[in-house]
């Protein structure tokens, strides 16, 4: 074999070695891009903590007069007031803990340090300075029809009206439960901070 066609074949070897060493750190650094983008940005989990809670048919929710339900794999309140819905964090504003509903007083109380808040998340007693936080809310219908969108504010979610369709809208159905036309969903993926005594003087 001459040295000039040996010379060549080692310089193929070498460009078919450098090619697929290109390849595998290639490989190696999509994979570890991917892993690290999906811990920089955590997808949002359907029906969990930290995504979009399916909380019930509209049937379900309290009405205006009723208690609160606390619904776990939301980790919030659904609260019926005269203004509408609202779906309050269970996390206690002054340092976290878990509060719950007192149906003698009729009113959130903080296990730990004794905050009391009303049912429309307004701190009644401290040492909690700021209101509870509160998810956005939306209404679905059939499904996969958005007719009230999530709100920015967090305000409570105006639900009469759908409340007095739906009995006719089902009574149009034969009353079957897939004509089960609104349910609530909850994104707990973005938490509204309450307000404080001095932001409502501002
Ligand atoms: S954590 Fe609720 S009162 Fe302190």
């Amino acid at each position: 074999m001459s040295k000039e066609r040996s010379d060549h074949k080692e310089l193929s070897r070498r460009r078919l070695l450098a090619y697929s060493l290109f390849a595998t750190l290639a490989a190696l650094f999509v994979s570890i891009g991917k892993v690290s983008f999906s811990f920089i940005v955590p997808r949002k989990r359907d029906d969990a903590y930290g995504g979009i809670i399916k909380a019930g048919g509209l049937n379900d929710m309290p009405a205006p007069a009723d208690d609160p339900v606390y619904v776990p794999k939301g980790r919030f309140w659904l609260v019926h007031s005269e203004s509408g819905l609202s779906a309050f964090h269970s996390s206690c504003t002054h340092l976290n803990c878990r509060f719950s509903w007192d149906v003698q007083k009729g009113v959130f109380i903080c296990p730990c340090h004794g905050s009391e808040f009303s049912r429309v998340g307004q701190v009644l007693k401290g040492p909690a300075e700021r209101d509870l936080s509160r998810f956005p809310l939306r209404v679905i219908q059939n499904d996969d029809l958005v007719v009230e969108p999530f709100t920015e504010s967090g305000d409570p979610l105006a639900v009469q009206k759908y409340l007095i369709e739906q009995p006719a809208q089902q009574a149009e159905n034969d009353g079957s439960s897939a004509s089960l036309l609104y349910r609530i969903e909850v994104d707990t993926s973005r938490i509204i901070g309450g307000a404080t005594a001095s932001d409502d003087k501002a």
